[in-house]
């Protein structure tokens, strides 16, 4: 595209997610190239660069490119990288996916990532797409009023539901490859605006999924359970989504600010191995109501 000069990007529909070509990551990222990724990144919100093998040391260098490393609770990492999740699921493992339904990273954290970058080391022949949701277009297609009326109000995160001591993982019993640390600490709540102002872009978006948003701020629980449920329909319609085909070697990076995302199965007899890593990201800033 022509607004770039050093780098080659092909962008999805309605501009959401993109394919990077011409860097190379595992090598010097000089100033200009650097900010020219950082700018598609805001622009598109998923942004991949095919083609990319990396040693872990290079994934932690590019991560910490784009800013210090995030808090990353309840999953071990891998023993000599604290930083890096080993994302592996055998082949004949029959744990639920890790990540497998509409999420923003970490979203009850004071400060939850901006960007998580995922690098695929083992990518399985069939399934293991990874789904993206546009919060900013999600948010601009609701009627002024609804606008309105969501600038006004905060979401309670917990990470109980999937981490908290009687949480999902707590009561697994199939075996799962990646170690799940479930824990109290996980049962604290936190208020995030509903609707976000992004620090960089400056965009508003949706900050809403439904296994950490567990109510609205000063609601029922009916009336919480009534407008989140109609939102999550609503910014996981077709029209928002940009689904995520991975390829070995490839490294993804996405705005958990203004995305929710899904990783699905379909792969069952395959190996799918990732590593993730992730970076802090702002105290979440509201609509300036
Ligand atoms: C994650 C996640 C998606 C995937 O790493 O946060 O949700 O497709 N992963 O593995
Ligand atoms: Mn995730």
């Amino acid at each position: 595209m022509s607004d770039y000069r050093h780098i080659e990007v092909t962008a999805a529909a309605h501009d959401f997610g993109a394919a990077i070509r011409s860097v190379n990551l595992a090598g010097e990222i000089s100033a200009d190239v650097f900010a020219e990724v950082r700018q598609a990144w805001l622009r598109h919100s998923v942004v991949c660069f095919p083609d990319q093998p990396l040693t872990h040391e290079q994934l932690e260098a590019f991560t910490q490119r784009i800013g210090p490393f995030g808090l990353d609770p309840y999953v071990a990492p891998m023993a000599d990288h604290p930083h890096i999740l080993e994302l592996r699921r055998e082949p004949d493992e029959r744990a639920t996916v890790f990540g497998g339904s509409w999420h923003s990273d970490w979203s009850f954290q004071e400060h939850p990532p901006s960007a998580t970058i995922l690098h695929a080391k083992v990518v399985p022949p069939v399934g293991g797409d990874t789904l993206y949701a546009d919060g900013y277009r999600a948010f601009e297609a609701l009627s002024p009023r609804m606008q309105a009326l969501l600038m006004q109000l905060n979401g309670l995160h917990s990470a109980s539901r999937p981490y908290g001591p009687q949480g999902f993982y707590a009561k697994e019993t199939v075996a799962r490859t990646v170690k799940i640390l479930p824990n109290q600490t996980a049962e604290a709540v936190r208020a995030h605006p509903l609707v976000r102002t992004h620090g960089e872009s400056g965009r508003k978006a949706l900050y809403i999924n439904p296994i950490y948003t567990i109510g609205i701020e000063g609601m029922s629980e009916g009336e919480s359970a009534a407008l989140l449920g109609f939102l999550f329909e609503h910014m996981t319609k077709d029209d928002f989504i940009y689904r995520h085909k991975w390829q070995t070697n490839m490294l993804t990076m996405w705005d958990n600010r203004c995305v929710m995302h899904n990783a699905t199965g379909g792969y069952d007899g395959h190996l799918r191995l990732m590593h993730r890593t992730t970076v802090k990201g702002e105290i979440p800033l509201g609509a300036g109501v």
